[in-house]
């Protein structure tokens, strides 16, 4: 199998793995989809990380530990976990997988298995990203365009959570779910242009690159602060995120610099963001959800044989929030 469509993908019988150093081995209840799936799939992300194919896919999960490897100690048999697998190897798309300890928090005691695989790629990519990147604190005003989908969704209810004010973007299909989950300002994208109706903002966390990536700085403050998931990654991307040395770096500095002009002309600054796993940052986002301050939504499950009628729905770029796989 090769880098492509969905039909270089298939079900299939693999070897069980088997648990090494730190490692968890995982019987998968469901498994969360996100764009980086069917990018991966596409071979769109090869330059910052190729797999020897086959491969099992799939990138986040919840299940029930099934067997610990040597030098675990936070977990045990019979665990519920939920994680944000290894990127290097993924394998959530599967009846078993393994899960570095590290990496894997246990379930909130709230959430049934399909709600919690939805949880760990997205919420803590607007985690990450408006904590520690945006350093978001109270009082200040985000713009968050694209608040419907898997990301948006929990990134609009944690910047509300870190007492932010909060502007996005969704068509009239997303404008009620958006509001209900803490937005103060709604721009229809489809009948409005952003910029006409939002200024003044101290920072944005951008989830759809492209034209909006490219339009927002006017939305923003002098000295105003850009992350995004979906634009051009830049040199700080390459070393902090990637681990990596200067040939990518190098190559990102090229590609972003388009971008990074746009935020030095306001004295401002662009950081693209990659997610990371954090075991640490699940358990604190459980608390959350266990604590009602952070809903997950669910827009469609899908059974694991119907992973790729899944996929391509998913890939409409329609989802109201997250996409599910159940497997048990
Ligand atoms: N760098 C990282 O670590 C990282 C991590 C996670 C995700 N990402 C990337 O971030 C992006 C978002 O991920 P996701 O999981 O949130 O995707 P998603 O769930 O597929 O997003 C779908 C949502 O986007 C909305 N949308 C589409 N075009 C829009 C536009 N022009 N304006 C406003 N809303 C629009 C859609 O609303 P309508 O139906 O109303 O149009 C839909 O609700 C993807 O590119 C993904 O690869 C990166």
């Amino acid at each position: 199998m090769g880098y492509g469509g969905a039909e270089r993908t298939a079900l299939t019988d693999v070897p069980k793995p088997s648990a090494r150093k730190g490692e968890l081995l995982v019987r998968v209840h469901a498994a969360g989809l996100n764009p980086v799936d069917f990018k991966t799939r596409e071979g769109m992300l090869k330059i910052v990380q190729s797999y020897p194919l086959p491969i099992v896919m799939g990138n986040e999960l919840s299940g029930v530990v099934e067997a610990v490897g040597p030098g675990v100690t936070r977990f045990a048999k019979d665990d519920r976990v939920f994680a944000r697998v290894a990127k290097e190897s993924m394998g959530a798309f599967a009846e078993h997988a393994l899960v570095h300890e590290d990496h894997a928090a246990r379930m909130p005691a709230s959430l049934d298995f399909a709600a919690a695989a939805a949880v760990p790629l997205a919420a803590l990519t607007a985690l990450q990203a408006l904590r520690d990147e945006l350093d978001l604190s109270a009082g200040q005003r985000v713009f968050i365009p694209g608040g419907a989908g898997g990301v948006g969704t929990f990134a609009i209810q944690i910047a509300k959570h870190l007492g932010a004010h909060v502007a996005t973007t969704a068509s009239s299909r997303g404008e009620a779910l958006v509001k209900r989950l803490g937005a103060d300002e709604v721009i229809d994208y489809t009948r409005e242009r952003f910029e006409d109706k939002l200024s003044g903002y101290d920072c944005a966390l951008d989830l759809l690159g492209g034209d909006t990536l490219a339009r927002l700085w006017s939305v923003l403050k002098p000295g105003g602060r850009v992350v995004s998931i979906a634009g051009m990654p830049e040199p700080v991307t390459a070393r902090k995120d990637l681990g990596r040395g200067s040939g990518l770096a190098a190559l990102f500095w090229l590609a972003s610099l388009t971008t990074r002009l746009r935020a030095a002309r306001r004295g401002g600054s662009y950081r693209f963001l990659f997610m990371h796993a954090s075991g640490a940052d699940l358990a604190y986002l459980a608390s959350l959800i266990d604590a009602k301050r952070l809903e997950v939504v669910i827009d469609r499950v899908f059974p694991f044989a119907e992973a790729k009628e899944a996929m391509a729905y998913l890939e409409t770029g329609r989802a109201k929030g997250k996409v599910v796989l159940v497997l048990a």
